[in-house]
Formats: structure tokens, sequence, C-alpha cells
């Protein structure tokens, strides 16, 4: 499946798997290049030891990073340790990137900005990026609120409009070959997928979460901040977090206040344990969409080949 993403990466098909804290590792990574998508490991909040260990975990397939942009802001060496392993691309989102680009964009790696609105736009083209992947709120993880289906239309028109070399990508609920073929007829060259691929067998998540995940609809996800209260992460306004509901922290989410002290340890203890009752499994809407637990490779195959067939034969961007 041919797409400006795919010619400007060199790959077969337009999906790149999103680089998922804490869940995306460089095994999920492999497997999606494996397959023809890009991977792009989990830089998160920057833990160096972990990122280190997740590259060896390639085998040296050919991935990409992404990093929180605050936060590397915090730890910008990590940015160097990164390239040197010279990642087929590297991701930021949310937060200032133009203090970054220039270094990406010198050492001859493709630049991949996630934005939530058209103003995160207007500043991923300003600082350089060759891909701007518009986030719609349905997504799973931290997001904020405008929709898949207008977002990436508008992201679209004005890339067209006013900066043609760069391409746009959907991200936020696409989950199946259904989606991606939307993304496209939507003006986006490809999309990046986190749920999907986090219920995958190479995902990093206890699988107590998976089971949760496999029986939840799409009504059984919300946005919020209470898990970054949990876990002490001071995220900056607008983004927030969508996760799946749980009887034991819903009292919480409405409550700046909470959890408290004990409330805080009992969060942390069910996230490390999969503990979807008392924890908080970091997942979107398409969760409504997801059936089973296959490999991140099928998963990839399966897109393609669903979109390919609602899309026709002679489809051709
Ligand atoms: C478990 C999880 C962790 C995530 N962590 C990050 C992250 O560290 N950095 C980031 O840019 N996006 C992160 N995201 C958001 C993804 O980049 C992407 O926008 C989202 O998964 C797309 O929507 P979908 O989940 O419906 O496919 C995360 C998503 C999930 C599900």
């Amino acid at each position: 499946m041919r797409t400006r993403l795919t010619e400007r990466l060199g790959i077969a098909a337009p999906i790149l798997s999103a680089p998922m804290a804490g869940a995306g590792g460089g095994a999920l990574a492999a497997a999606v290049s494996h397959a023809g998508g890009l991977g792009l490991i989990g830089g998160g909040y920057g833990d160096g030891p972990w990122l280190e260990a997740e590259w060896q975990a390639t085998g040296n397939a050919r991935v990409g990073c992404g990093f929180i942009t605050w936060a590397l802001a915090r730890n910008p060496g990590l940015l160097d340790a990164v390239l040197a392993r010279e990642p087929a691309a590297l991701m930021l989102s949310f937060g200032d990137l133009s203090e970054f680009s220039a270094k990406i964009r010198d050492a001859g790696v493709l630049l991949i900005a996630q934005v939530q609105d058209m103003a995160g736009a207007r500043q991923a083209v300003a600082a350089g990026a060759g891909v701007i992947v518009a986030q719609g709120g349905e997504a799973g993880g931290h997001g904020a609120s405008r929709g898949t289906l207008t977002l990436v239309p508008e992201v679209a028109d004005y890339l067209a409009a006013e900066a043609p070399d760069v391409i746009p990508v959907a991200a936020g609920g696409i989950a199946d070959g259904r989606g991606l073929a939307a993304a496209l007829m939507l003006g986006a060259e490809g999309v990046l997928v986190g749920s999907r691929f986090w219920a995958s067998r190479e995902a990093l998540v206890p699988a107590g979460f998976h089971e949760a995940a496999l029986a939840a609809g799409g009504d059984a996800t919300r946005r919020s901040s209470m898990p970054d209260r949990a876990r002490g992460l001071d995220w900056p306004a607008p983004w927030n977090i969508r996760v799946m509901r749980s009887p034991g922290t819903e009292a919480w989410h409405d409550d700046p206040a909470a959890p408290d002290a004990e409330g805080r340890a009992r969060w942390l203890a069910a996230q490390q344990a999969g503990d979807a009752a008392q924890g908080s499994p970091i997942v979107g809407e398409a969760v409504g969409l997801i059936r089973d637990l296959p490999g991140a490779g099928e998963i990839v195959t399966r897109m393609v080949d669903e979109a390919e067939a609602l899309l026709g034969g002679g489809w051709r961007r």
C-alpha cells in the first residue's frame, strides 16, 4: 500500500506503532517494522537504562523512537543517545518542540510531531516537522479534546495549502482496516496506532489489563487527570489521559485532591500487578473494537488487507 508516508520512510504499510510509554518496547516496535510498518519505541518520560535495553531488544530492526516533549526538556541528553542510534524517525508530542527540532533535522532524522489542534499543527510546521500526526481525543493515553474525524482533514487541508511537503498522519481510534481506509479518505497518508498494538502479544502490558480490555466496550474509557496525580506527574494543560474506568478509581477522577497517599499506593500497586478493578489500564475508545491478542505483525497485515479490500484494487493515493 503506497502513500507519501511509505515512500518517505521506505516502508510497505502506512502504519506506525505509537511510542507508548511503558507499553511500547523494542519487541513491539521490531514486530511492526518486520511486518512492513514502522515501530516506534516509547521513550516516554525518559528512562535511559530502560530505553537502552529496549533498543537491544529490537535485534537491530529498523525502528524509531518517540518522546514526551516536556519531559525530554528535563533530560535533553537522552535525545543525543537516541540520535546516535540512527533511528528511522524521531517523534515528539506534548510540548514545545522548537528547542529540539534543529538537532533532529541536522542529524538527518525525520521529525514526526503529534498534535491535538490546529495551533499545534502550525507550531509543528514552523519547527520543521516532516510528518504531522493529528491525534483525536478518542486516543488512548494522553491527548486533548478534538475529534479525529474533523481534526485529520483540517490538518490535511492546512498542510496541502501551506506546507505541501509535510505529510499528514491520523491517530485516535484507529484499530482495524476500516479505520485505516477512513483515515486515508480523510486525507491522511497513514496512521499512528496505539491501543490496537497495546493489545498485542509483544506489548509490555500486564495480563490482567489485557483480559479486562478484551471484555470491555468503548464506553469503558474516560479522559482524566487522576492517573497523573496518582503518579505525581506534573502534566501541563490542556493534556490529560484516556484510561479505562474501574470500580476502585471512579470516585477519584473529578476530585483534584484525590487520591490520597494510601490511594496512590493502592493505584500504583494495581498498575504494576495488572489489577483492572483497582487500577487504570491505559487504552482508548478503540478498546471496543479489540477482541483478541494477536502478534503485532498480524495486526499490521490484517489492517492492510482489510483496508485494501474496502478501498478497491485500483486505489492509489
Ligand atoms: C498505553 C499508551 C501509552 C501512550 N504513551 C504515549 C507516549 O508516551 N507518548 C506519546 O506521544 N503518545 C503516547 N500515547 C498516545 C499515542 O501516541 C497515540 O496518539 C494513541 O495511542 C492513538 O490512539 P489509539 O490509542 O486509539 O490508537 C500512548 C497511548 C497508549 C495507549
